[in-house]
């Protein structure tokens, strides 16, 4: 995908939402008002990511050059215990965590982006809503990527009649076993049970691998069933209308009364509705409660660069720092793009980082966390030194812990980059972790919870969905934020902007956007190459490294295996990094949407 060029710039996931996000800045919206517009449009033509049932962070760069980020990560209900998700036997129950309505933190979106709005907006909340109020109620055109992505869910979506009555209306169910808990499932038929498969090209039915399979392989062929789609089934054909007419009407109390339309009015009652009859947590003190922090970003140094990146809840900015600094001891550029040795090295940055992540970051209201050590450039020096230069260390000998099998391939997440031309930045990640989050849509008010509660320590030393193997830092407690990964990133240079970066996929993500930064900066590539170039992740266990496919030789995987690395080749492309680049020759902006996208678009004038 070429990169635009223009001294303002959207760019996101979905083409509507990028087009929202411009409507506000032609409107004289900065990139604060434009990112808010983006998000609630998100959640409108991005149901899989795009969320006001989830939550996120936001990094700004304001003119002046101060950087603040806002932290509106979900909370743990006040209900939550720290087992929640055992049996008797202290074993996690399969899919708890994961689907219904026990799986959801207390949303953290539309407080953080209307706060983010009041204090950095220049626009007034209605206007930046308008775009998303249209799409909900006139509804858009289906993308063949959202029609794939809603079918190989379907499972998990026709669990429940709300989430039903607003993707599949009228489809046939059918009982489809227990769910976690011992409730009877239904699950939908397929758009044409003939059809079953759905043609070649598409994914499985509940496969998550297959979930991120590149666009190019099962997402940009139209998702098309023998006989067409049917109305009447509630199924539509790409290029069909999608409206939300209860979606719809919860924006517009929010426009109108701003969130406490969503924390404590009509939304709030029909939340916790929802939660009595699934079964729940989340009450009407949890959202009452609910909070968003400013919060001071991280900040690392990278070869003359400065970069600012979120901090915990968020493990992104720490991490992503820590790797950097221990990078900034070797010499990249020389080593060379992608041969054995720069692979080497950056791994085990990756590693050293990811053991320091599981075992020491959580929500800091609730745990003390060396961050200035982690962050620091002694601490750096001390890891590098301990980097055997020809051979892999074992992770089991950075950090003592066992040995896992494998790293569940992540789901959705969702990233976008916004510039203005007054000077304005904007980096925000968001999420209702997996894709389409709990499967729940809150009856009534047309929106989708998140199931951020996974993100936490289940039980210490079991993997997450992501593979993660974190400890007690990140257990579950009352109130606490369950740690991210997500990374919003903004680097200057001499003072002045030069990239706004981020993107989905959970563990991966912080090593995707350290590839990025290190592709921009250490590799001198063009923005686009910087985001399509292949990419790889270590995060210390599994003690394997996962490589996209296609990214290496033969030679080069063989080489890393001699320095007693293990090699893996990732079933799906990583992460759809959503970057913007200033460039000083030109003047202008530069920005992409990653090629693995299916709907991404990076659009500005
Ligand atoms: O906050 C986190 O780190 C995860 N919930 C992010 C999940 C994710 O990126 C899934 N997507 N691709």
């Amino acid at each position: 995908m070429p990169a635009v060029a223009a001294h303002a710039m959207v760019v996101s996931e979905q083409e509507h939402a990028t087009r929202a996000g411009l409507e506000i800045l032609r409107a004289g919206g900065n990139a604060i008002d434009a990112a808010v517009a983006v998000g609630f449009a998100l959640t409108v033509v991005y149901p899989e990511a795009g969320n006001i049932g989830g939550g996120g962070f936001m990094v700004i760069r304001l003119p002046s050059g101060r950087v603040t980020t806002f932290d509106y990560r979900e909370k743990a209900p006040l209900g939550a215990t720290r087992d929640m998700y055992l049996d008797r036997r202290g074993d996690p129950v399969e899919g708890l965590s994961w689907e219904g309505h026990l799986a959801g933190g207390v949303p953290g979106s539309v407080k953080g982006m209307l706060t983010a709005l009041e204090r950095y907006g220049r626009l007034d909340r209605r206007s930046v809503m308008a775009p998303a109020i249209r799409l909900a109620r006139e509804g858009f055109p289906v993308h063949a990527g959202l029609l794939s992505g809603l079918e190989s869910d379907r499972d998990l979506l026709c669990r429940f009649a709300s989430t039903r009555a607003v993707f599949f209306p009228g489809r046939p169910t059918r009982p489809n076993g227990t769910a976690p808990g011992g409730a009877p499932r239904t699950t939908c038929l397929p758009a044409d049970s003939a059809a079953a498969g759905l043609g070649p090209t598409a994914p499985a039915p509940n496969d998550s691998a297959a979930r991120e399979l590149p666009p190019n392989v099962t997402r940009r062929e139209p998702f098309r069933v023998p006989g067409g789609l049917t109305r009447s089934l509630g199924v539509r054909a790409a290029g069909d209308t999608l409206r939300q007419p209860d979606l719809a009407r919860t924006l517009e109390e929010i426009a109108a009364q701003g969130e406490g339309a969503f924390y404590r009015g009509r939304i709030a009652d029909l939340i916790v509705a929802e939660m009595r009859r699934g079964g729940g947590l989340i009450s009407k003190r949890d959202l009452a409660n609910y909070d968003v922090v400013e919060r001071a970003p991280v900040h690392a140094r990278y070869r003359a660069h400065e970069v600012w990146s979120m901090p915990p809840a968020s493990s992104g900015g720490v991490i992503l720092a820590e790797i950097l600094n221990v990078l900034e001891r070797f010499d990249l550029r020389a080593l060379g793009f992608h041969t054995p040795r720069s692979v080497h090295v950056t791994v085990e940055a990756m590693r050293r980082a990811y053991a320091d992540r599981n075992r020491f970051l959580g929500d800091p209201a609730f745990v003390d966390m060396p961050v200035e050590t982690l962050t620091s450039p002694a601490y750096a020096e001390e890891l590098a030194a301990s980097i055997d230069i020809l051979h892999a260390t074992a992770s089991s000998e950075v950090l003592a812990g066992a040995r896992f099998p494998s790293a569940t391939e992540s789901s959705q997440t969702t990233h976008y980059s916004v510039v203005d031309s007054l000077g304005n930045a904007v980096a925000v990640t968001t999420t209702l972790n997996g894709g389409f989050g709990s499967g729940v849509v809150v009856e009534g008010a047309g929106f989708l919870l998140n199931n951020e509660m996974d993100d936490f320590t289940i039980k210490p030393g079991v993997p997450n969905a992501y593979g993660l193997v974190q400890g007690p830092a990140n257990a579950i407690e009352p109130g606490k934020r369950m740690l991210s990964a997500m990374t919003p990133t903004i680097v200057t240079l001499d003072g002045e902007l030069l990239l706004v970066v981020g993107t989905p996929g959970g563990s991966t993500i912080i090593t995707t956007v350290a590839q990025v930064i290190s592709n921009v900066i250490d590799h001198a590539m063009p923005l686009e190459e910087a985001v399509a170039a292949g990419r790889f992740h270590h995060q210390h266990l599994p003690d394997a490294i996962f490589v996209e496919p296609g990214a290496w030789s033969e030679e080069t995987i063989r080489r890393l295996r001699a320095m007693g690395h293990e090699v893996r080749v990732r079933g799906s492309a990583s992460g759809r990094v959503n970057a913007i680049l200033y460039d000083a020759g030109a003047g202008t902006y530069r920005g992409v949407a990653d090629p693995r996208s299916y709907a991404g678009l990076a659009a500005g004038f």
